[in-house]
């Protein structure tokens, strides 16, 4: 529908006075609501401002706000023709603007080539090769060439479709939030990291020379589409990988999760998340797995998408993981359950958890093949950088680090860590590992252990 124009003339005193009766009270408190859907310029985005003037007639302030509305979904066979999912959102724009993840399109290009065919809607894809080398300035430009006049001409009201992996959901997300200032985006994540966590987060972003995802925008998809078939063809060393990011849910949210994984947890990577060789009782269990990770992270990221407010319990695991990720070339996964494990010791040595519940955080960890220990942790300078940039990024006087407390499946978050407690955590982190014939090493830990760079 096309919004009829309206001039400020037509537009009324009480229009733009519609304040709360409390705001009515001071004169000099001028209230604009858009009180009109047709002025919207999408349908996720709507906003409230207020402008108040100073009593001098020389001043005045602005407060705005931005609200956004963002809707996760789990689904079964979002590519299947018979489901209507995709069809119902692109047939009245009579297009789908769609950037995939390389790997996806050579395993599901023709599928959702079938798709759109099938719905007689044109496809205008964008196949972008997303591997963590990629998460640079220069894809995200290229991405922005193909949004722009040159390429597909993207309208500023028209979600992008983005199929892939947690790298393609940062840097397309980080090109759709800089096309026309903000582009929306519908989100498919194809692996688990992208399905329960970077692809319905607001962070996008690429990474700095020295810390991970360093530069970026918030910009959250409107859309989040969950489909577990996708993990069929997902290599176990990434399903593994995106364990890690369930853990951390489970121990600082979720502790019924936490029981699960460890029931369950291992006949979820061997099946692919129940896609491969399943009974219909561990598929139930895959769903309620990725609904509580899901719920769990949107209930505390969802809420803050602005990162307005420091409790993240869903940063357990990365504070100084950051650092020692791209250093020492670990998959994110990893890196985030070394930096759980070694969080799991300091937190118990703040007395924070118990010993036992210590030791079933490592357990779960390693009964999963993540990694629980790294030696770069012994670089003490390296983490205490990791730390303080932490401290900077954070701000307001504290580090912010979420660890459990109390028990399994909540948190509370450290302010102070001194260089000396530091050191006698990842001493004794050291220790606790050392027992364990692989020294706490994970399956394939490191980035190249899987063809990637
Ligand atoms: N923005 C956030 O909040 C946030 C949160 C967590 C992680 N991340 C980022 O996400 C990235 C990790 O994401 P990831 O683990 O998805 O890595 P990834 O995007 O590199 O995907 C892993 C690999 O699996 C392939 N793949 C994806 N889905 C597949 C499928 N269904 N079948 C076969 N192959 C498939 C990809 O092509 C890639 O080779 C990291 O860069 C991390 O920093 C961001």
């Amino acid at each position: 529908m096309v919004a009829p124009s309206l001039s400020n003339s037509d537009r009324t005193t009480s229009d733009r006075r519609n304040a709360p009766p409390s705001d009515r009270k001071d004169p000099n408190l001028l209230i604009w609501r858009p009180h009109d859907q047709r002025y919207q310029t999408s349908e996720w985005y709507t906003g409230y401002g207020e402008i108040q003037q100073e009593e001098d007639q020389r001043s005045f302030k602005v407060t705005a706000t931005y609200t956004l509305q963002a809707e996760v979904k789990i689904v079964q066979g979002v590519l299947d023709p018979t489901n209507p999912i995709l069809a119902n959102l692109y047939r009245e724009r009579e297009r789908c603007v769609s950037i995939i993840d390389r790997t996806i399109e050579e395993l599901y290009g023709e599928t959702l080539r079938h798709y759109f065919q099938v719905h007689g809607i044109p496809l205008e894809l964008k196949v972008c090769r997303a591997w963590e080398s990629d998460k640079t300035p220069e894809t995200v430009h290229q991405l922005l060439h193909f949004l722009g006049k040159e390429g597909c001409d993207v309208s500023r009201n028209e979600p992008v479709l983005v199929i892939g992996g947690g790298v393609l959901s940062d840097v397309a997300g980080l090109a759709c939030a800089l096309q026309h200032r903000r582009t929306p985006y519908v989100m498919i994540g194809t692996s688990i990291v992208a399905a329960i966590d970077a692809g319905p987060s607001p962070r996008t972003c690429v990474n700095g020379e020295l810390f991970k995802n360093s530069i970026g925008v918030y910009h959250p998809p409107v859309l989040t589409l969950v489909d577990r078939s996708f993990f069929r063809t997902l290599p176990i060393g990434h399903i593994r990988n995106g364990m890690a990011e369930i853990i951390k849910m489970a121990v600082t949210d979720d502790r019924e999760l936490f029981a699960l994984l460890e029931q369950y947890g291992t006949d979820l990577i061997k099946t692919h998340f129940a896609t491969v060789n399943a009974d219909p009782e561990l598929e139930k269990i895959a769903d309620e797995v990725i609904y509580r990770a899901l719920y769990a992270y949107m209930k505390h990221e969802g809420t803050n998408m602005f990162e307005t407010y420091q409790d993240r319990p869903h940063a357990y695991g990365h504070t100084w993981s950051p650092r020692f990720e791209p250093a020492a070339k670990l998959m994110h996964g990893h890196a985030v359950t070394i930096g759980m494990a070694f969080g799991a010791t300091l937190a118990e040595k703040l007395d924070w958890i118990s010993a036992e519940d210590r030791d079933r955080i490592i357990t779960l960890c390693r009964t999963l093949g993540l990694a629980v220990y790294h030696p770069i942790l012994e670089d003490t300078e390296l983490m205490l950088a990791g730390q303080q940039n932490m401290r900077r990024k954070r701000g307001q006087g504290g580090l912010w680090a979420p660890l459990p407390h109390g028990q399994i499946g909540s948190c509370d978050y450290a302010q102070e860590i001194s260089p000396e407690l530091l050191h006698t955590a990842i001493t004794e982190h050291q220790t606790i590992c050392s027992q364990f014939p692989d020294g706490g090493a994970g399956e394939q830990m490191y980035l190249g252990d899987l063809g990637l760079e």
